[in-house]
C-alpha cells in the first residue's frame, strides 16, 4: 500500500496544494480513518495547514434509486391506461400498494395527466414524459445540489426521492515546517546517540502537554464522605473525642428509655421506628441501671414526679434499628458515670460522633429512612444554655453558617431544648439546620453521674448541609445503591472555605 504521507507530501511538492482532501483520498484509495489520523500528525508537526470545508452532495435513497430503474409512481400508474381509458377505483386499488398509489394519483392529478371522480379514473392527457426520472437521472449524473433549480432540489427531497448529505473536508497547503519527505522523530535519546554523537543528527518528538492522560479508573472517595471528614476535623480541632458507634441495631432501652422517652411516645412506634424480628429482644440490659430509669419514669425520684405509669421491661427489651445517636452518647455517660464512681474524680467530656441512624418513614426527595447524624456533647460542671449556644455557634461558624437562630423546641430528654436555623443562601430562606438542648437530670440522674453535672448536646444530619452544599435537590442522589457513579467519579474534593 501506498504510504500515505509521502503521497500527501509528495503531491503537496508537485501541485503546491490538496484542494479537497476526500477527493485525493478517493483517488488513492486510502483508508478514511487512517488517512485523518496521518492528515492530524502532519498538522501537529507543522509539514502542512488544513482549512476546513463543507460540501453538499445529492443522494438518491432507495426509493429514488428504484424511480430510475422503473419510473416514478405517477408515470407508472399512467402507463396502464391507453388515452381516454377509465378504471374504476376499486380496479385501482389492485395496480399498486396502497400508499404509492396515492401518491401517483395526486401526482397524475397534479400533471393534468389524468382526471378523477368519486368512483374512477381516467386517463386525460395524450403523451406523457416522466419528468421525475429525468431529472433524478440528471441529479445521479451531477450530485452538486447547487447546479439544479433549488426549488425542484427540495421537491424532490420532500419526497424522499434524494437526500442531502453534507460532507466535511480539508484543503491542504504546505506548513511552515514542510519537507518533501517525513523526517522520522526520535521519542527517546539513548546513551548510543549520546556516545556515538548521532544525536546531532536526529530530529526529537515535541512533548505535547496538552495531550490528555489515560483516564484512571479507580474508587473514589463518596462526596459525603469527604463532608463527614471536614465535620471531623472541625469537632477534632474544637477538642472533642469521637465516641463509638457501631451498633446499628439497639435495645429501645437505650434508644428510647435511658433517654427519660415514656414508653408511651409516639416515636417508639412503628410507624417511625423499625423493629426487629430476629432477634426481637435483647438481654443485655444493666441491671441497676434498669431499675434507675424504671424509677425515673415512673416517678418519685430525682427530684421529679417522672412520667407516672407502670414502666415495663418487656418494652424496653425490644430490639430495634437505633433511630438516633443519642443512644450512644448515653452509653459514653453511663461509663463516665461508672468511672468516676470508681475514681472518685469526674472528669470533663467533649464527645462526637458521626454515623447512620434509621426512621420508619416515607421517602421523598428530602428524606430516606436512613441518613447521617452528626451528635456532639459536653459534661461538665455549671453548664448553662448559654455555653450550649455558644460552642453550637462556634461549631456552625466553622462551618461556614453565621448567622443562626434558636427557637424553643421539645425533647423527652432535653430541658430546655432548642431547634437551630441557619440562612440557606441557595433557598433564600431559614431551614432547620439541628435540634439541640440540655439532658435532663431525669436522664442523667438515672445513668448515674453527679447531681452536680450538666451535659449540653446537639445533634444534626449529615445529609441536608451535604444537599446544600453539592447543590443535590434529591436525597438519593447523595446517599443509597441510587448514587450515580458520576457523582463520585466527577466531584470535586470538597473543601469548606
Ligand atoms: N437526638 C436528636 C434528634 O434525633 C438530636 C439531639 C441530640 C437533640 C442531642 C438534643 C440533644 O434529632
Amino acid at each position: 500500500m501506498e504510504n500515505m504521507d509521502e503521497a500527501v507530501l509528495k503531491e503537496l511538492a508537485e501541485k503546491g496544494e490538496i484542494a479537497n482532501s476526500l477527493e485525493f483520498m478517493k483517488a488513492h484509495k486510502f483508508e478514511p480513518k487512517t488517512f485523518d489520523g496521518i492528515l492530524k500528525s502532519l498538522l501537529v508537526d507543522n509539514y502542512v495547514v488544513l482549512t476546513n470545508h463543507d460540501l453538499e452532495e445529492i443522494d438518491l435513497t432507495e426509493e429514488g434509486a428504484k424511480a430510475i430503474a422503473s419510473g416514478s409512481p405517477e408515470f407508472r400508474l399512467v402507463s396502464m391506461f391507453k388515452p381516454g381509458e377509465e378504471k374504476t377505483r376499486a380496479d385501482l386499488a389492485k395496480l399498486m400498494a396502497k400508499d404509492e398509489l396515492q401518491i401517483a394519483v395526486n401526482k397524475a392529478m397534479q400533471n393534468k395527466w389524468i382526471s378523477s371522480s368519486k368512483t374512477a379514473v381516467k386517463r386525460v392527457a395524450e403523451d406523457v414524459k416522466d419528468e421525475v426520472v429525468q431529472r433524478l437521472t440528471a441529479m445521479k449524473a451531477d450530485n452538486d445540489p447547487k447546479k439544479h433549480e433549488a426549488k425542484l432540489v427540495q421537491e424532490l427531497k420532500k419526497r424522499k426521492l434524494i437526500a442531502i448529505k453534507k460532507i466535511k473536508f480539508y484543503g491542504i497547503v504546505k506548513g511552515a515546517s514542510y519537507q518533501p519527505k517525513r523526517v522520522p522523530e526520535v521519542a527517546d535519546l539513548t546513551a548510543e546517540m549520546l556516545s556515538k554523537g548521532t544525536w546531532e543528527g536526529v530530529k526529537f518528538k515535541k512533548f505535547n502537554v496538552a495531550a490528555k492522560g489515560k483516564e484512571i479508573s479507580t474508587g473514589n472517595y463518596h462526596p459525603l464522605y469527604q463532608m463527614k471528614d471536614e465535620f471531623r476535623s472541625i469537632l477534632l480541632e474544637l477538642g472533642f473525642e469521637e465516641m463509638p458507634t457501631s451498633y446499628y441495631v439497639d435495645s429501645s432501652f437505650w434508644d428510647f428509655d435511658a433517654l427519660y422517652t415514656a414508653q408511651q411516645h409516639p416515636a417508639r412506634d412503628m410507624q417511625d421506628t423499625f423493629f426487629l424480628t430476629e432477634p426481637a429482644n435483647c438481654n443485655r440490659i444493666p441491671k441497676e441501671l434498669c431499675e434507675n430509669v424504671k424509677r425515673a419514669h415512673e416517678g418519685g425520684s430525682y427530684g421529679s414526679i417522672g412520667y407516672r405509669y407502670d414502666w415495663k421491661m418487656d418494652e424496653a427489651k425490644k430490639n430495634v434499628m437505633r433511630t438516633h445517636t443519642t443512644p450512644c452518647s448515653a452509653r459514653m455517660l453511663y461509663e463516665l458515670a461508672q468511672t468516676t464512681a470508681k475514681t472518685g474524680v469526674f472528669t470533663p467530656k467533649k464527645y462526637f460522633s458521626i454515623d447512620r441512624v434509621f426512621r420508619n418513614e416515607a421517602t421523598d426527595v428530602t428524606h430516606l429512612f436512613e441518613f447521617h447524624q452528626v451528635e456532639g456533647m459536653i459534661a461538665d460542671y455549671n453548664l448553662s444554655l448559654k455555653n450550649l449556644m455558644g460552642i453550637i455557634a462556634e461549631f456552625f461558624k466553622r462551618l461556614g453558617i453565621s448567622d443562626i437562630k434558636f427557637k424553643p423546641a421539645y425533647n423527652p430528654y432535653t430541658e430546655p431544648s432548642m431547634e437551630i436555623f441557619g440562612y440557606n443562601q441557595e433557598l433564600k430562606r431559614i431551614v432547620e439546620i439541628g435540634n439541640s438542648g440540655i439532658f435532663r437530670p431525669e436522664m442523667l440522674q438515672a445513668l448515674g453521674l453527679p447531681e452536680k453535672v450538666s451535659v449540653i448536646a446537639w445533634g444534626l444530619s449529615l445529609e441536608r448541609p451535604a444537599m446544600i452544599h453539592y447543590k443535590v435537590g434529591n436525597i438519593r442522589d447523595l446517599i443509597g445503591h441510587q448514587v450515580p457513579l458520576k457523582f463520585m467519579k466527577t466531584n470535586p474534593v470538597f473543601c469548606l472555605p
